[in-house]
Order: structure tokens, then sequence, then C-alpha cells
């Protein structure tokens, strides 16, 4: 397939990127400061900024895109305008283009404003991501996945996941990057919001609903 990541410079976009080209996709990866991130020929790179019109990012995007992962963000810095406002332009880009699968990556609870006060720090972040998420599935009739993990953290990968979870835990970066590899057609998760944290059962098989 050929699949854009929105954020393929972020933590998780450089290894969803990297697993992607791995697996022979063509991805093109997005970045802000020029520098192109791999060398593989399946690989390609536009100049994306969120903060620029629908026009703008309309125009920077090839037209034979098949999905979309936006892995952006500001870290809390300019939430309307890019967690919230940038994604948005992006799911009414992709929908102009044609584009049927969108999957967003968002956080644990975004969609649970009763359990926001449990990490009063991250409230603006949540209503940014609310909102987003609202969007994604009120506002378009894109085949879309939410994956919503814990807290992102840089440790080894054990493969392993628990999804569906309730709990604000940790997840390995890498294990959400191959989480989101794994989503990618799996049409028995289109429509679908998902959240997750490091646990005991092989992401294959944990994303594998039927
Ligand atoms: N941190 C956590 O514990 C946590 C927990 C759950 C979910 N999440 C979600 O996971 C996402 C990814 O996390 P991460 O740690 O991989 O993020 P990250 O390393 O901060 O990467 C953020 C990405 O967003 C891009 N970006 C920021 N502003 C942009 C703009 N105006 N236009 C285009 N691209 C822009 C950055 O691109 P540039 O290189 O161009 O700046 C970068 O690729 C977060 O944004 C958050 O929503 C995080």
């Amino acid at each position: 397939m050929k699949i854009l990541v929105i954020g393929s410079t972020g933590r998780v976009g450089l290894l969803l990127t990297e697993k992607l080209l791995q697996d022979n996709h063509k991805v093109v990866g997005t970045s802000r400061h020029g520098d192109r991130l791999f060398e593989a020929s399946n690989y390609s790179q536009i100049d994306l900024n969120l903060l620029g019109s629908m026009e703008e990012i309309r125009k920077e995007i090839p037209n034979d895109i098949e999905a979309v992962y936006f892995v952006s963000g500001s870290r809390g810095k300019n939430l309307l305008q890019v967690d919230l406002d940038g994604a948005v332009k992006t799911m009414r880009v992709a929908e102009d283009l044609g584009i049927k699968r969108y999957i967003m990556l968002s956080t644990i609870f975004s969609l649970q404003p009763e359990r926001w006060n449990e990490v009063p720090s991250l409230r603006d972040y949540y209503l940014a991501k609310f909102y987003a998420d609202q969007w994604l599935m009120k506002n378009t009739e894109l085949s879309y996945t939410i994956l919503q993990p814990g807290h992102l953290k840089e440790v080894k990968a054990t493969g392993k996941i628990s999804v569906n979870v309730n709990d604000l835990g940790d997840n390995s970066i890498e294990d959400v990057a191959e989480t989101l590899k794994e989503l990618l057609d799996k049409e028995s998760t289109f429509q679908k919001v998902i959240s997750m944290h490091d646990g005991g059962i092989p992401i294959k098989e944990a994303v594998s609903f039927s």
C-alpha cells in the first residue's frame, strides 16, 4: 500500500515508518526540517506543516495515498492548532483525496471526560484529542481506527500488549508502533476505538478481533 505517516519524525512515527518500509509498503513521511529520514527506495518525504491551510496541506499530499496515519502532536505547545485543528484538516483532506483508511494515534481516556481528572495536567491535551477523535468518528466517512495508549515509554519492546483496557498503563513506544502497523488493513478494527498498554498478549493476536 502507499501510506502517509503524518509525524514520521516523532518517536512513534520513526519506528512506525521503519516497520512499514520493512514490510515493503511505499511510505510517504512528513518533516518540517528537510533532512530525508530514510534512504530506502520505497520511502519518500513531504514537507507538511499542520499549521498550514487545508489547501496547502492538500497540495503536499500525493493523490495516490491509500492510508493515513496521524502520529503527530505538539507536546502540549499548540494543542488547538496542531493536535486538534491540524488533525481535522488532514481528515478533511484525506476525504477530499478519496483516501478511505485513517488511523489515529490518540490517548487513553480521550473519549471519557469523566476520567480526565486522573491526570489534571493533561486536561487541555485530552480536550484537543477528544474533539479530534469525535470529528473522525462523527463527521467523516473514513474507515478509521483510533488507538489509545497510556504513557509512552522508551523501553524495550516485548511484542505483547493488552487491549480494551480501562486503566492508565505504560506502553513501549516500539510496541505502539508495531500495533499501529498491525492495524493497517485489519477490517475488524475499522470504526473501532482501541485502548492499550503493555501486557501479555502477542500484538497480532491482541488486535485480531472477530
Ligand atoms: N507522550 C505520551 O506519553 C503519549 C501518550 C499517549 C499518546 N500520545 C500521543 O502520541 C503522539 C506521538 O508521540 P511521540 O512521542 O511520537 O511524539 P513526538 O516525538 O513529539 O513527535 C511529534 C510529531 O509531530 C510532528 N509535528 C509537531 N508539530 C507539527 C506541525 N505543526 N506540523 C507537522 N508536524 C508536526 C513532529 O514533527 P516535526 O519533526 O516536524 O516537529 C513530530 O513528527 C503524541 O503527539 C500524542 O498525541 C503520547
